[in-house]
């Protein structure tokens, strides 16, 4: 029969040992570092922590959160954005006529919705403005959540690169 006294005496043991390993351990350590071996000023170190901050290595596709859409767009790949512009045949034409969506020539930095004899609806007319990268990276990224009511049925697309790269390939057809 254990009365409370000697649950408290052993759960106090059991804390002075932990204690004890933990003090072991730490004297351990500082002993191990202590004798680093060093060569000339540069102390070898056991192993390093990439801390990812930008600037030692450039590359920046290790990023957690990824790259943001200026710099992707900075280097962008028209190549891999004309793949990426399969999507959008099934509506765009870039031959200057209009299909089921307008012809998409020229359209980085052309005025929204300025395609003439093409029917846009009233909230791609209001949304105004020029279609700057960022403007259509957003836009792209999700047409029915940046311009409510678009007559444009297309999901977007999720993929930064992706916006990134069809939009530098928009960039190279004329208008
Ligand atoms: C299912 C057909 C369809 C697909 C797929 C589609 N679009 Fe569209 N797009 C449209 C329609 C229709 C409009 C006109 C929208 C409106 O008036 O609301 C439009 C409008 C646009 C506009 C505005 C043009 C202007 O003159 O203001 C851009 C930019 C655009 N689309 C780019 C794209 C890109 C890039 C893709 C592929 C990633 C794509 N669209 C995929 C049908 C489509």
């Amino acid at each position: 029969m254990f009365d409370t006294m000697t649950i408290t005496k052993a759960g106090g043991a059991l804390c002075g040992a932990f204690l004890i390993f933990l003090l072991g351990k730490w004297a351990a350590e500082g002993l191990y570092h202590t004798g680093t071996v060093s060569h000339g000023d540069e102390v070898a170190q056991a192993y390093t922590i990439d801390t990812g901050d930008a600037g030692d290595s450039g590359d920046t596709a290790e990023a957690d959160t990824g790259p943001d859409f200026a710099t992707l767009y900075a280097s962008a790949d028209a190549a891999k954005g004309e793949k990426v512009f399969s999507k959008c045949k099934a509506c765009h034409k870039i031959d200057g006529t209009n299909a089921t969506g307008p012809h998409l020539d020229g359209v980085v930095d052309r005025a929204v919705a300025s395609v003439a004899g093409f029917g846009y609806s009233d909230p791609m007319v209001a949304h105004g403005g020029d279609w700057t990268p960022e403007v259509l990276e957003a836009f792209l990224a999700n047409p029915k959540g940046v311009v409510p009511g678009t007559k444009m049925s297309f999901a977007g697309l999720p993929k930064v690169e992706d916006r990134a790269n069809i939009i530098a390939y928009l960039a190279t057809l004329g208008g």
